[in-house]
């Protein structure tokens, strides 16, 4: 992989800069904003080297249509802050935009094109639209791990075209999962949660050879239950999941390697309902699991307890509200106990789980924090990230 470090002829050049500035977002608002901070010394570096920036990215799902509230308007003003330094956000329609129209003001170093999911050709990695992205700039730099698991335009077909290289965050995160790769302590355990069920599930029959425990929490573990026969009122889960489940028992079984789910949970009418642990035979068809229960807690916890190193991608719960947050932070309290006594190799992943720890202050406490989510169990998983790929 070339990275941008050795690159030495950048003065003047114009570079196109993948990031991953996907944040969560509420009412207009940046919840956390650990994937912007992570990806300053990149710009930095891309300044320091007098080159003309601009700065390609995604937030949210808006499926190929414009969607006011997937703007970057808000994270644009957010990168502006930090950087002191006047950032313009196009919003003009990114196919008919012409090199020419770009940095007519000397004083502008950097742009930010707007939300490139708003042109459906980004998810469908279309050539036409790779190449128009292409002529906008002199060189491409990823330094979106966190998004390299997508085959889309401009993380994937972009680099046909132009002269590719990783940026700093990037190398950064392949860096420390090889380290695990290479140098793993086992007994080693996965815990996998969140609400990307479509995204995961799939990942985990490939990782049951390399893990002694598969942890499965949040929305993953719903879909679960609902296999082994439990109702799961409203909760989130993904349709057609049985027979990838049942593929995962049985290849645990060969593998020696233990699956965990939850044993009890906490349920809520919403999302902002009061909060109640149950036993898995008495979810009601009118309310939502939104974290683990203490039973679980406490198993989860011996599991960490007897573990050399741990990958956490992936919250318990719902614990935007801090009445689901328990088990989450349960789970984040006893891997940093192990820390502390140099008695784990910890790799934390995953924009929600990122927030989490940042929530908690306690985001220094773990071996490696990693931006990316699905990236890091697909890299986990050996697979060769479209991303990645083509940057080799
Ligand atoms: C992420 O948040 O993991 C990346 O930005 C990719 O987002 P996606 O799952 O919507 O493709």
């Amino acid at each position: 992989m070339k990275s941008i470090i050795d690159q030495l002829d950048l003065n003047k050049k114009k570079v196109l800069l993948r990031l991953d500035l996907n944040v969560p977002l509420e009412n207009g608002k940046i919840t956390d904003t650990t994937r912007i901070d992570k990806i300053l010394p990149t710009i930095n570096f891309l300044l320091k080297n007098n080159t003309k920036i601009i700065i390609l990215s995604h937030v949210g799902r808006p499926k190929g249509k414009v969607v006011n509230k997937l703007s970057l308007k808000p994270i644009c003003e957010d990168l502006k802050k930090k950087l002191d330094i006047n950032i313009k956000l196009i919003t003009k329609n990114l196919k008919e935009i012409n090199s020419k129209d770009l940095f007519n003001n000397f004083e502008d170093k950097i742009i930010m094109l707007e939300n490139l999911r708003f042109y459906e050709e980004e998810e469908k990695n279309n050539i036409q639209f790779a190449k128009h992205l292409a002529t906008l700039a002199d060189i491409y730099v990823n330094d979106a791990f966190s998004c390299s698991h997508r085959a889309h335009a401009s993380i994937s077909e972009i680099a046909k075209f132009l002269p590719s290289y990783s940026g700093l965050q990037l190398n950064l995160e392949v860096d420390a999962l090889n380290k695990i790769t290479s140098e793993i302590k086992r007994p080693i355990t996965c815990i996998i949660g969140g609400s990307k069920i479509s995204s995961k599930i799939n990942i985990i029959k490939n990782l049951i050879p390399k893990f002694d425990n598969i942890i499965l929490v949040g929305g993953m573990a719903n879909n679960i239950l609902k296999y082994k026969g439990y109702h799961i009122g409203k909760s989130v889960k993904e349709d057609n999941c049985d027979q990838i489940i049942e593929e995962i028992f049985t290849l645990s079984k060969k593998e020696a390697c233990k699956i965990i789910y939850p044993e009890d949970v906490v349920v809520g009418k919403n999302f902002r309902g009061s909060p109640e642990i149950k036993n898995l035979n008495n979810v009601l068809k009118d309310e939502l699991i939104l974290d683990i229960g203490p039973k679980t807690i406490k198993t989860i916890n011996n599991v960490i307890k007897a573990s050399n190193t741990v990958l956490w991608n992936g919250p318990a719960g719902y614990f935007e509200n801090p009445d689901f947050a328990k088990g989450s932070y349960e789970i984040a309290n006893k891997i940093i106990e192990k820390n502390k006594a140099k008695t784990i190799y910890s790799v934390i992943g995953g924009g929600d789980t990122v927030a989490l720890l940042n929530n908690m202050g306690i985001f220094n406490n773990f071996s490696f924090v990693s931006t990316a989510g699905g990236a890091f169990l697909e890299y986990l998983e050996g697979k060769e990230l479209p991303g990645i790929k083509v940057l080799n």
